[in-house]
């Protein structure tokens, strides 16, 4: 029975009142909010929206007292705080939508009456894959017009990067231009923004005018399906910080050792309960490798048993172990280590110039903390007590991994299929507890912007070198379970077809059973001149043009420094050579292929 049964006088009869009381004793504060503003919505004839039709009807209702809470994510940090930010705003009663970058419309934007941003940064100071369409739309001449809405952003980035948060900049600057007003200041936070998040929470609650009461939730109509347009950003349990232990069943050697660079296949026992859909990925808390731990430990001052480090107090070797970054280093600890060893390289590399950016990228791509704390040494008597690196290393972060299989063909199973670095945190912890058949604590990280068609009869494209082939390997299986009729295309490529060819066993026998269409190949190192997906690409124009121009999704996961952007030029060649476009034109198709979720990219 609900703690606020509905009034006696309502016009209800009997029936509908026990199911609406019943209904609303299941609905925390927030499905409250929602549930009475889609009634509302309903009352007042909002037919579209609230039959989940895009369009008119969704604007009409943004034209209440609407706060637009507008993410642009790729690994799901933005993604989360915007749920988060929508969790406190509709629990403070305001009316409140949460969107994707990949989903939002200008009309939304420019319906909205407040416009809360949470972005991160990607690539070299690019927009995460899912904001690429809306980047387009902000600086292009449909951009929408503000009548001085009030907004606020929050930039996330790594200030590691040269490009410290510079799709949060984008945004504020497009905004303000766009005639937004801005209501706080922008913030730009670093690898480590928990607390900022958290004061940045309560300054949005503080600063958004407050709802009003009786008008707030009728503009809180149901968004539009994704077959209107755009689908909402769900809320998830936070499973990134309630990770479960997954064992590890299997960790099999696919590319030997003697190629330079395992890859492994795993397969571990997620559980009935541990649902995930082809496209997403699994998050993997790591332990670091002992040697490392070691190697840091032998550098410190002090070895005290219990360690402080902001307002937390754990075992020194636990921090080491299980709580801050030492496989990867970070620009705080460099200009740390820089400062108290005195070391001019180290100087050079830290200083603010494009070059010495360039230089220092490389640098830390090579080089763990251990390596840098021995390589750099401090003068005697300088050496760093626990609590002070501790203070300047970052927290640990999960690793993400494509699942390789679709839970249709395996089970309760999770496959992956990881490259192993040297030292590297998780991809040595998954060999560890391969080998010794324990537990890593995982979770899944949801992709919505990387799913198969929902039209099983369209045509799939999928660009997959190296480990980038993971999540085919789940699309081909999903796509035979669901007995889909559309064709598949696979693009591979590694160095040498002997040693490296990923799953080759499980690719030609479905091409013998019809399971997957089409196979090509690109090994680059088995012939004088490399050749690489994307030259395939350019050999196969028309066959691909004629795919794509069928209604063909096309896939690309794997490396993002070359490979994405070399697929991307090359597929833009062929819009060209096949498809007759002219360079302008072909970049508007590939946006559009984009802005239709037909071109979809999950690359790392
Ligand atoms: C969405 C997404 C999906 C991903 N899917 C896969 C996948 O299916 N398979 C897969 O193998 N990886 C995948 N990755 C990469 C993976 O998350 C890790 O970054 C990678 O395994 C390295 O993690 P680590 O903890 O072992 O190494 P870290 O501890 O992060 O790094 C240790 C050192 O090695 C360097 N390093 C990191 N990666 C590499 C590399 N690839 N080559 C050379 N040096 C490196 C670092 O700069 C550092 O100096 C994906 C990443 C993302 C964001
Ligand atoms: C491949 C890669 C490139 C990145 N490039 C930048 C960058 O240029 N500038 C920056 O400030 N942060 C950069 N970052 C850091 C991310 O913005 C940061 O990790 C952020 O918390 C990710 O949020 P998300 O999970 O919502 O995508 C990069 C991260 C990755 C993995």
């Amino acid at each position: 029975m609900s703690e606020n049964p509905a009034p006696a006088a309502t016009p209800l009869d009997p029936e509908s009142r026990q199911l609406l009381e019943q209904l609303a004793a299941r609905l925390p504060p927030s499905a409250l909010w929602w549930a009475s503003g889609y009634l509302a919505a309903r009352a007042q004839g909002v037919q579209g929206a609230a039959q989940g039709g895009a369009g008119s009807g969704v604007v009409a209702a943004l034209a209440g007292n609407t706060v637009l809470v507008l993410t642009a994510s790729q690994t799901g940090n933005a993604r989360r705080l915007g749920e988060r930010l929508r969790e406190r705003l509709a629990t403070a009663g305001h009316a409140v939508r949460l969107v994707s970058a990949a989903d939002v419309t200008g009309k939304q934007l420019a319906a909205a009456t407040t416009l809360l941003a949470v972005a991160s940064t990607q690539g070299e100071g690019d927009p995460p894959d899912e904001a690429r369409g809306l980047w387009e739309l902000l600086s292009g001449r449909k951009a929408p017009k503000f009548q001085q809405t009030p907004f606020a952003i929050f930039g996330l980035g790594d200030s590691s990067y040269p490009k410290f948060c510079e799709a949060g900049h984008f945004l504020d600057e497009r905004f303000a231009a766009l005639g937004g007003t801005r209501l706080l200041a922008r913030v730009d936070a670093d690898v480590e923004y928990a607390d900022e998040a958290e004061a940045w929470l309560d300054a949005v609650l503080a600063a958004v005018p407050a709802p009003v009461a009786a008008m707030a939730p009728v503009a809180s109509e149901p968004w539009p399906s994704a077959a209107g347009g755009f689908a909402p950003v769900t809320v998830r349990q936070a499973e990134r910080d309630t990770p479960r232990e997954v064992p590890v069943l299997t960790a099999q050697p696919i590319v030997a050792k003697a190629a330079g660079r395992a890859v492994l296949h795993y397969e571990l026992e997620g559980g009935p309960d541990f649902a995930y859909e082809p496209g997403d990925s699994l998050g993997i808390w790591p332990l670091n490798p002992p040697v490392v731990v070691a190697r840091v430990k032998a550098q410190l001052a002090d070895a005290p048993s219990l360690v402080t480090r902001g307002k937390l107090e754990r075992p020194l070797e636990e921090w080491l172990t299980e709580h801050l970054e030492i496989t990867r280093v970070a620009r705080p600890f460099l200009e740390a280590q820089a400062a108290r060893s005195g070391a001019a390289e180290l100087q050079a590399l830290l200083a603010k110039t494009p070059e010495a950016a360039v230089r220092l990228q490389s640098f830390m791509a090579g080089v763990n903390v251990a390596a840098v704390l021995e390589q750099f040494p401090v003068a005697a008597g300088q050496a760093w007590r626990a609590a002070e690196l501790f203070a300047v290393l970052r927290p640990l972060a999960p690793r993400l991994y494509s699942i390789a299989s679709s839970r249709k063909a395996v089970g309760d199973e999770v496959h992956l299929t990881v490259a192993e670095v040297e030292a590297g945190a998780a991809s040595t912890h998954l060999w560890r507890r391969g080998t010794d058949g324990g537990v890593v604590r995982a979770y899944i990280e949801r992709n919505e912007h990387f799913r198969l068609p929902a039209d099983t009869s369209r045509d799939v494209i999928m660009i997959g070198p190296g480990t980038g082939v993971a999540p085919f390997r789940a699309f081909v299986q999903d796509r035979a379970e669901t007995g889909a009729n559309g064709r598949h295309w696979l693009f591979f490529g590694a160095r040498h077809f002997d040693s490296e060819f990923l799953y080759q066993l499980e690719w030609q026998q479905a091409l013998k059973d019809g399971r997957l269409n089409r196979l090509d190949l690109a090994f680059s190192r088995d012939q004088p001149t490399k050749i690489y997906v994307q030259q395939r690409l350019r050999e196969r124009a028309a066959d691909l043009w004629q795919w794509l121009e069928g209604g063909a999704s096309v896939y690309v996961c794997g490396d993002a420094t070359h490979m994405a952007p070399d697929v991307h030029a090359a597929l833009l060649e062929v819009a060209q050579s096949a498809g007759g476009l002219d360079a302008a034109a072909a970049e508007i198709w590939l946006s559009g292929l984009a802005t239709s979720k037909r071109y979809l990219r999950d690359v790392y």
